[in-house]
């Protein structure tokens, strides 16, 4: 049997272990691979590659995706997801593995409805997708805009000045907290906790009147702030193929006001795309494994219309006996899976 695989929205580091995944578990059932470029323009457009274990080998460690990406939306164009399943039929592919966030996963659901056999794999530095603990790139995102922070409080703290970090994350303050609080931020501005401009200068007077004329502050690209009550919207008026605004530049208005208003010197920086390119974490190329693994298993059993998550990361609290009664062992199912790779 043929099953295609695609990546859409923005890269992520981790995605060439996903495909790399695909493959492997695809082999173990003899399914053959089709790798679909740029996303669902691929599919509208037969652009595609063969995929097999040889060319798959060495991508787990590389960041971009092997078969490009885009943000096409086939509900956009004119027939769109109709060429689609037609193009389905032609290509012989039997069901589809679409890797993505909330518009590439979107688009899948919507063909699921249409009778497209499809699953899906989640995908985006943002974290925002619900059900999953951890999507593919977020902890490479994390691990980046950490390490800019440490960079970044050396010189801020030499130069007594105000350092606003800008993060991705569009809808939710994932990056901006997890690198805000492993970097040691002094605040996180996301936009889901809308905060007044002037507890921001208060923050920052009262660090400078208790000694410590520096502040960092990691702040989401789509972190929403108060002015007198008014909220203050940072977005250009470009929109992509599925409406969302491109956004970027609210630290730098926050370097304006924060200088204006508390009389200290501030300094933007934005980490943009950095935060998607390069090399991904030991987690994040794990977690792919998985996650596609498990995406594999779901069209051998038919399970369409379903994504592959991975949960219970939550913080609970667990009687101490229990945990001196055993040891934590690798899963079975964990090494059984990393036996596939270990060739
Ligand atoms: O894929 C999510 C994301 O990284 C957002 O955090 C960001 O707003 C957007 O993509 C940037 O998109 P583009 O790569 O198209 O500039």
């Amino acid at each position: 049997m043929k099953i295609g695989v695609l990546v859409g929205g923005g890269d992520a580091p981790g995605l060439n272990a996903a495909l790399k995944a695909v493959v492997i578990k695809a082999n173990e059932f003899d399914f053959e691979v089709v790798g679909i470029k740029n996303g669902w323009a691929g599919l509208l457009e037969l652009d595609t590659q063969p995929l097999n274990t040889d060319i798959v080998e060495e991508i787990h460690s590389r960041g971009g995706v092997l078969l490009y990406t885009s943000r096409t939306n086939p509900f956009n164009v004119e027939g769109g997801p109709t060429r689609i399943i037609e193009n389905m039929a032609k290509l012989q592919i039997k069901a589809l593995i679409a890797i993505g966030g909330e518009d590439t996963l979107g688009v899948a659901q919507r063909l699921y409805e249409m009778g497209v056999p499809v699953v899906g794999v989640p995908k985006t530095i943002d974290n925002d997708l619900p059900e999953t603990d951890y999507s593919i790139g977020f902890d490479t995102a994390v691990a980046i805009a950490t390490d800019a922070i440490d960079r970044l409080r050396t010189t801020a703290e030499s130069h007594h000045r105000i350092v606003i970090v800008e993060v991705m994350g569009r809808h939710t303050g994932w990056i901006a907290l997890y690198a805000g609080l492993a970097g040691g931020a002094n605040l996180a501005l996301i936009p889901e906790v809308p905060l007044n401009l002037s507890q921001i200068y208060e923050m920052i007077k009262n660090r400078y009147a208790s000694g410590k004329a520096y502040s960092i502050i990691a702040v989401a690209e789509g972190a929403k702030l108060l002015q007198d009550e008014q909220q203050l919207i940072v977005e250009s008026q470009e929109k992509d193929e599925f409406g969302h605004p491109r956004l970027g530049g609210i630290s730098r208005v926050l370097e304006k006001l924060i200088q204006d208003n508390t009389g200290l010197e501030a300094r933007s920086v934005i980490l943009g795309h950095l935060q998607r390119g390069g090399p991904p974490t030991a987690f994040d190329r794990i977690l792919a494994m998985r996650l596609a693994n498990k995406a594999v298993e779901l069209v051998h059993d038919a399970q369409f219309g379903q994504m592959s998550a991975f949960q219970a990361c939550g913080v609970a609290t667990v009687p101490l006996k229990k945990v001196l009664t055993e040891r934590k062992s690798v899963p079975k199912e964990l090494y059984e899976m990393a036996l596939t790779f270990f060739k």
